[in-house]
């Protein structure tokens, strides 16, 4: 009964090695839902060249993007994966959303602003319009979910006000997504700079936990994340290095925060930062593992890539067709 159950969409950049934050933020959850939705994810290529990319790294990292995607537990056969790029209506319907989609709304999109004070020498138009393409991918496939980290909660509610906009202006054509968002993990942060959220494009490859990290280079980090003076476990939001580190290891091993708190109740940060380090790494080893294997049959991914696009490919036309009837576009039957 495919029809009848609500659609997900969901993509990541392959702009970078993924952090334990797109995997708590966003992938770890991805899994849960695939049995109630029909879910669909890509793998947003065309987003990544808003900053520029090594066009070889940027090919290897949309392939090990998907692997990934089916190494955290994602079964390509009740999932439609897929690479944004190879499906040319993501590019097209974002052509017509701009137009409906403000200057002062984008303006406004924080994402935007902190991109473009770290690429000062390249703030291009893609970056500024980055939000509608995102609009179009979630649009596209008419979404009710998109499970996401905080950080791009924002370009959510602009999709909606953007479905909305369309959907007054002409008559109902696009189903109004909602943001889902885990309760624990939707924002992990830098273990270098606890105030700013872990990205794969950070300079200090320190501040990340990347997926395919070494058991000994996981541990060596937690070991030197950033904490404070007070050698107390106790999660407190005003003390975001330990409250990071407190949140990881929650979504590691299902313990809440008062159990931790019990648990190293007068013990120091050295034991607590290595069982972090340590739930971590044990929690990354199958995927890692997976990932190994599944990298070793290229052609088998390829294949994924192939028929996710197929049927991306077709749900994404039935809506691009209907909103260009609605828009006006001029329409012969071939
Ligand atoms: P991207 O590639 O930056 O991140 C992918 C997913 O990981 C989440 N995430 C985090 N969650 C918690 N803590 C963190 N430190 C953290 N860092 C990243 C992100 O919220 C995201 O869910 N614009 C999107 C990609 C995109 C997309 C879409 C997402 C393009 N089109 C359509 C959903 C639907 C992005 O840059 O994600």
């Amino acid at each position: 009964m495919e029809q009848q159950k609500k659609t997900i969409l969901s993509g990541v950049q392959p702009s970078g090695q993924l952090t334990i934050g797109n995997y708590l933020g966003a992938l770890r959850n991805w899994d849960m839902l695939q049995d109630e939705y029909d879910c669909l994810y890509c793998v947003v290529d065309l987003h990544a060249i808003t900053v520029r990319q090594n066009p070889a790294e940027l090919r290897r990292r949309t392939l090990e993007t998907l692997a990934i995607y089916i190494a955290c537990g994602l079964d390509p056969q009740k999932n439609t994966l897929f690479v944004q790029s190879h499906v040319p209506a993501h590019a097209e319907l974002s052509w017509v959303l701009g137009c409906y989609t403000m200057f002062g709304e984008l303006s406004r999109m924080t994402q935007f602003k902190d991109k473009s004070l770290k690429n000062a020498q390249n703030v291009n138009a893609g970056l500024f319009t980055y939000p509608v393409l995102m609009a179009a991918d979630i649009l596209l496939y008419q979404a009710d979910l998109v499970p996401v980290g905080i950080d791009q909660k924002q370009h959510i509610e602009l999709a909606r006000d953007i479905a909305e906009r369309f959907n007054a202006a002409y008559s109902p054509t696009f189903t109004v997504p909602e943001p889902y968002m885990p309760k624990a993990g939707a924002k992990i942060m830098s273990l270098s700079e606890p105030e700013k959220k872990m990205s794969k494009s950070d300079d200090n490859p320190g501040a990340a936990i990347y997926l395919n990290d070494s058991r000994d280079d996981i541990i060596r980090k937690f070991k030197r994340a950033v904490t404070d003076s007070e050698m107390l476990i106790k999660y407190d939001t005003d003390r975001m290095g330990i409250a990071n580190l407190m949140n990881i290891y929650s979504c590691f091993t299902g313990k809440d925060h008062s159990e931790i708190e019990r648990e190293f109740d007068g013990k120091g940060y050295a034991e607590f930062k290595l069982a972090v380090g340590e739930a971590c790494a044990d929690g990354l080893k199958p995927i890692q593992e997976k990932f190994a294997m599944l990298l070793e049959n290229k052609d088998e991914l390829e294949k994924i890539m192939i028929s996710g696009a197929e049927r991306a490919n077709y749900l994404a036309r039935k809506t691009l067709s209907k909103v260009y009837r609605k828009v006006g576009f001029y329409q012969v039957k071939s």
